[in-house]
């Protein structure tokens, strides 16, 4: 294999749902030339030969020292990093804690935030994605509030980004609902919307992820 084909990359939120179906793909590639590390705080699903950062993003102040770990940690620079870890509370915004809310805001939006601020400036990145929202980013999610002005705010961000021509390929997935632990068992969704499978929608994503000419904001229609 030749070596200097191989790209490193960074999934966040890569131990289960639309991540791991991500990290499944790569490894079935014949080359071998990708070379995933998952990042979050668990190593939920993954084989004992993936590889895996252990990193709770909702602790938005540790960002520089985690960051820094990571980096040290791998043989080379990131080429692609896909930002697909997520969460939030379900309920009225009021009777959730507000610590709560901030956990959302700080996975959702400021860790990816301070992330796309470094991305922007190294050189040697090729490609950031962030995975949105179809369903909360450009309008109300009830039950749903700060995960989905989280999403609203990374939305904002990108297009705007988009806007000042970055030297990196700067894109946003907007995913439908997908039958994952972030979908509450008892979300009325279940009963009515349409429900994907996250291997299924990880395999749209990768493909338009390695395509050069692919559109900098892909809203998942199956
Ligand atoms: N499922 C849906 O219906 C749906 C719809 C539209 C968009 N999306 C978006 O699609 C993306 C993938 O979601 P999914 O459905 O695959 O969710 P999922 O199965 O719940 O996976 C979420 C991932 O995020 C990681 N994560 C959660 N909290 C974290 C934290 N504090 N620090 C670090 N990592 C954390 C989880 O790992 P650990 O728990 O081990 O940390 C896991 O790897 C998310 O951006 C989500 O907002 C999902």
């Amino acid at each position: 294999m030749d070596e200097a084909i191989q790209e490193q990359w960074l999934i966040f939120g890569g131990s289960r749902g639309l991540g791991l179906s991500l990290l499944k793909l790569c490894a079935k590639e014949p080359s071998g030339r990708f070379l995933p590390l998952s990042i979050s705080r668990k190593r939920g699903e993954l084989e004992a030969n993936q590889k895996h950062f252990s990193w709770d993003l909702a602790q938005g102040p540790l960002f520089d020292e985690k960051f820094s770990e990571i980096k040290n940690h791998l043989g080379s620079s990131p080429i692609r990093i896909l930002y697909a870890a997520g969460g939030g509370p379900y309920g009225a915004f009021s009777k959730k804690a507000f610590k709560d809310h901030q956990w959302a805001f700080e996975l959702n939006f400021l860790s990816p935030a301070r992330l796309l601020h470094w991305a922007l400036n190294d050189d040697r990145l090729r490609q950031f994605i962030y995975v949105g929202s179809q369903v909360a980013e450009d309008k109300p999610d009830p039950m749903a509030s700060s995960y989905a002005a989280s999403k609203h705010g990374m939305f904002g961000l990108i297009k705007s980004i988009q806007g000042e021509s970055p030297h990196l390929d700067l894109r946003l997935f907007s995913p439908s609902y997908m039958d994952t632990d972030l979908l509450p068992k008892n979300a009325k969704v279940r009963e009515s919307a349409q429900i994907f499978a996250p291997d299924k929608v990880g395999e749209k994503l990768f493909q338009w992820m390695l395509d050069p000419s692919g559109n900098k904001h892909y809203i998942w229609k199956p």
